[in-house]
């Protein structure tokens, strides 16, 4: 299988040490990163390609531009994992939509596209005989959509709710464990590098509500925004909350849930007993799942991290790979 990558930050290059590590009959023929591409048919040299973005450099040559490589690479899917835009998904919107139209399967973990334009896109997909996955957009390593989609077929789903967004987890947990304030706890994160710089978009549980619209639209049949997720982020919570509720055998944690036959979709910091299974330590994820036939199920794994979010791309390729790309 042939594939383009777009992006070569932690997930590209742990999509790209993957397949230098394991024989998964994976080549890549078009990479490019924000300044640079590179074409070959042949099959890029990824080792060299590490190499010079270790070293700072472009990944490949200024006069490839990342539409280039989308619009002229020869491959059978573009593996997109460029940074997340959650107000117009661009740029990766167009080049998703670019890879489709030329007959491509698209594989993301970008959640700007599948948030703003899943209807669209899946249509554009189906239209061109293509598969369009996103395993990567929701709970990294967790296979939460391949669970949701396949082994849970057939299931109604009343209820899912978990532990969506690991740097608000960790910071919770921090709290609760050494009684640090939320300003000590995302210090400490942001050394860590579980926190970026500026950590609005997790801390006020934007990243948790972009991941519920995700599953709510594209797994359970509903039609929302981001606008639609009644939202509290962790900001406000004090040392003395953590403390109260430890008191009554309890923690805090940033919960998203959605409601399907409510229309509900909400994050807030809710108190969950100690012994609850979604008490995740550190930068986990957790999420339960209600459902009519199966019964509750919790999933529990690694939301971040180059060579976690890398399984599940690489997860998707396979699926691909085993349905369509050596069969036709
Ligand atoms: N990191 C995780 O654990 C994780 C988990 C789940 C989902 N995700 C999602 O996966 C995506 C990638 O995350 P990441 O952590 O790998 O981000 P990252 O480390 O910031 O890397 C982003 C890469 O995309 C490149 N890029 C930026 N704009 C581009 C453009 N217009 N065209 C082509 N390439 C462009 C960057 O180029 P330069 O190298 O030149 O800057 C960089 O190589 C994001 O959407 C993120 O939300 C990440």
């Amino acid at each position: 299988m042939r594939i383009a990558l777009l992006g070569f930050g932690s997930v590209g290059r742990g999509i790209a040490r993957a397949i230098l590590a394991k024989d998964l009959s994976i080549t890549v023929t078009g990479l490019a990163d924000s300044r640079s591409g590179l074409i070959d048919p042949d099959g890029i040299d990824l080792a060299a390609a590490l190499a010079r973005k270790g070293n700072g450099d472009p990944c490949g040559l200024p006069d490839t531009s990342p539409a280039d490589v989308v619009a002229k690479a020869d491959y059978d899917v573009l593996v997109e994992v460029t940074p997340t835009n959650v107000e117009t998904a661009e740029p990766a919107l167009g080049h998703i939509r670019e890879a489709l139209r030329r007959h491509k399967h698209v594989v993301t973990s970008n959640k700007g596209p599948i948030a703003i334009a899943y209807p669209e896109l899946r249509a554009l997909a189906e239209a061109n005989g293509v598969f369009l996955k996103y395993e990567a957009t929701v709970c990294g390593a967790i296979p939460l959509i391949h669970a949701l989609q396949e082994g849970l077929a057939g299931n109604t789903i009343s209820r899912l709710y978990g532990v969506f967004n690991g740097t608000c987890n960790y910071i919770l947990t921090r709290m609760a464990a050494e009684g640090l304030t939320y300003e000590q706890a995302l210090a400490e994160a942001r050394e860590l590098g579980y926190a970026e710089a500026d950590p609005t978009y997790d801390v006020e549980g934007i990243d948790a509500a972009i991941k519920l619209v995700i599953l709510a639209n594209t797994i359970l049949g509903m039609q929302t925004t981001l606008a639609d997720v009644e939202r509290t982020g962790i900001t406000l919570l004090t040392p003395d909350a953590l403390q109260l509720a430890e008191d009554q055998d309890c923690t805090i944690r940033l919960i998203g849930e959605i409601v399907p036959e409510a229309g509900a979709l909400r994050v807030s910091p809710r108190l969950i007993p100690e012994v609850h299974p979604l008490v995740v330590e550190g930068t986990l994820n957790a999420v339960s799942v209600e459902t009519d036939l199966a019964g509750e199920l919790t999933f529990i794994g690694k939301g971040a991290g180059s060579t976690e979010t890398a399984s599940a791309v690489i997860g998707d390729l396979l699926y691909i790979q085993s349905r369509h790309v050596q069969g036709s």
